[in-house]
């Protein structure tokens, strides 16, 4: 079985340097483990543990891991848990995104200064899958991605009605005076009902299932609910696999490829997923070497349907979505189809194709069959504008509501126009949006600027705006929105999003004024500023209004050296590195 000295034996047992190997030995003895377990040859297996007290998405990995550990020493493996960066979306201030370097880094150190032979990341809430992805390329360990898995249904009046969902809600309510704070809190806690991450298609799952479509997960893992039996087998399961993955050599740099991104795009269609997903696509891609642009998202993933029926985009949620069979059954359907390559290479050993011959066929309700979708073309459009390089539209959540305002028909790719009210970031929409003097009406575009990654920093989750509370009244629910930041990917707002170069970048976001008319043309993917020539070229000469201070050592460092939203938002430095496991570090 056996066919090579492993990396974790120049630590246990290195024949020049047996004074060397006592010193590695000796502190791992202290808590109980013997130097045969330690020199046996066996491989080591790192469990990188996401969750902790301040991760609630995460924290199911308390347990998770003691059964991850389990299936390594049943396959003979040695398992060793230790800590990644915490990355909890809905706590962290000013926001997460902060962090997904910053935790991607960490691993990277860890797997590359310790005796570890292989890895299982253990993963959940919005940014721990991209970070960890993000490392199994850059190291080029043997890897496993282990999701902790979503809460159980939350429900609203009945209906399935996932933490994203009912959060917009509450915030229509509150706005409109219908429910106190006390009422608020109430229902918001309604929907997060048992230990899990967010139970809509929001980034955390979406992220976790392109993992499992892009090979890194084992097939079926991504949907089940965190606190369900199936959860702990597959977390042994997983330990099992990991130990195989070692033995057989089986590196990220053979399941991370061209293919398998390109397959991640079309099943982010598919499931309706984030538009959290293509910045974090684009960083794995580049952190493994292999060209990924926005333009692929249009040109992979536009054009086929959206099958799942989850919100934002639908109507139910990840339990209902495990029920019906989960990702397996959406990957045989796109695969039948023609539109996923089924040669891809995954972590068990075999490929995406094989993986899910077997699959339980679509039960029409909760995952659509291929040829009677809950909705055609409903990927992402990138667009382009005198404002900026390029930006994504959500096309699967525009609401029937929104396309009767501004789109002649379902699935209309149109013109219209706005004037922009302009806002310097959330604390300046908060403070002006009921400023009835910005005369805000249903032909405005909501525009926000400093906030993307230089900008926030990192990038904060608020182009999906309401209207002012007036406008809410009068039954008008969205509006138009346009901005360098991101939006919470449980958000069903039709947002003109991660707009790149920023505002803070010098992008032209930073030109536009309130007032100004904005013409959106959806078939010719543009949107620009009617603003003369002459005009605009004077104003790049305004300075925009300074981005907040930097408040952290790692903000700085972080301002300094990170790159675009378009771009996966990553340090360019670390993009130059590979395998770099394939070496051991110096005594
Ligand atoms: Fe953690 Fe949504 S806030 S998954
Ligand atoms: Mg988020």
């Amino acid at each position: 079985m056996k066919n090579r000295r492993y990396r974790s034996e120049s630590w246990w047992n290195d024949p020049e340097n047996p004074g060397m190997t006592a010193l590695y030995l000796e502190r791992f003895l202290n808590y109980g483990l013997t130097p045969e377990e330690l020199q046996s040859g066996r491989p080591i297996i790192g469990i990188a543990q996401c969750g902790s007290d301040i991760t609630p998405c995460n924290r199911i990995h308390l347990q998770t891991v003691a059964r991850i550990a389990d299936g390594v020493r049943d396959a003979g493996g040695l398992p060793l848990v230790f800590p990644m960066h915490p990355l909890q979306e809905s706590i962290r201030r000013p926001t997460a995104a902060l962090d997904r370097n910053l935790a991607y880094l960490g691993l990277v150190e860890i797997l590359h200064g310790y005796p570890l032979d292989g890895v299982v990341f253990t993963t959940g809430c919005d940014k721990t899958t991209p970070a960890a992805i993000m490392a199994a390329a850059t190291t080029d360990v043997p890897s496993l991605i282990f999701n902790g898995g979503p809460m159980i249904n939350s429900y609203l009046d009945g209906q399935p009605a996932g933490a994203g969902t009912v959060t917009w809600r509450a915030r229509q309510l509150r706005a409109a005076g219908e429910i106190d704070d006390a009422q608020f809190l109430q229902m918001l806690a309604g929907a997060a009902p048992s230990p899990g991450h967010c139970n809509t298609m929001g980034t955390a799952l979406s992220m976790n299932c392109l993992a499992e479509a892009m090979g890194m997960a084992l097939p079926g893992t991504a949907s089940i609910p965190a606190p369900w039996r199936e959860r702990g087998q597959m977390a042994h399961a997983t330990g099992k696999a990991v130990v195989r993955l070692v033995e057989e050599d089986l590196r990220p740099s053979r399941i991370l490829t061209r293919a398998a991104l390109l397959n991640a795009i079309r099943v982010n269609t598919a499931i309706g997923g984030s538009t959290n997903c293509p910045p974090h696509l684009i960083a794995i891609a580049r952190h493994a070497g292999i060209e990924l642009d926005m333009q692929d998202w249009e040109t992979e993933g536009y054009a086929l349907p959206l099958l799942v029926n989850c919100q934002p985009a639908g109507k139910y949620l990840g339990e209902d979505f495990h029920r019906a069979g989960g990702l397996p059954v959406v990957l045989r359907e796109l695969l039948t189809a023609g539109h996923l390559d089924g040669s891809a290479l995954t972590v068990t050993g075999r490929t995406l194709g094989e993986n899910v011959a077997a699959a339980p066929f679509p039960d029409g309700e909760i995952i659509k069959p291929f040829n009677a979708p809950l909705r055609e073309r409903a990927g992402f459009l990138v667009l382009q504008s005198n404002l900026f390089d390029s930006a994504l539209i959500k096309t699967s959540v525009i609401s029937e509501n929104f396309r009767l305002r501004y789109l002649s028909a379902p699935g209309a790719e149109d013109t219209f126009e706005c004037r922009a009210v302009v806002f310097d970031g959330p604390e300046d929409y908060h403070a002006r949006i009921n400023d009835a003097s910005l005369g805000i009406d249903e032909h405005t575009m909501l525009v926000v600027r400093g906030c993307g990654v230089i900008g926030f920093p990192a990038s904060g989750e608020v182009v999906n705006m309401q209207p002012p509370d007036a406008l809410l009244r009068a039954g008008i629910t969205e509006l138009p929105t346009l901005g360098d930041g991101r939006q919470s990917g449980t958000s069903a707002s039709p947002s003109i999003l991660n707009a790149s170069p920023e505002s803070a970048a010098g992008g032209g976001l930073s030109r536009l004024r309130t007032g100004d008319r904005v013409r959106v043309d959806l078939r010719a993917r543009r949107v620009d500023a009617i603003v003369s020539e002459e005009e605009w070229q004077r104003r790049a000469l305004d300075v925009p209004p300074a981005p907040p201070a930097t408040a952290t050592p790692w903000q700085q460092l972080y301002r300094a050296h990170v790159g675009q939203l378009d771009t996966g938002g990553c340090f360019d430095f670390a993009c130059a590195y590979r395998g770099v496991c394939h070496t051991v570090p110096r005594h």
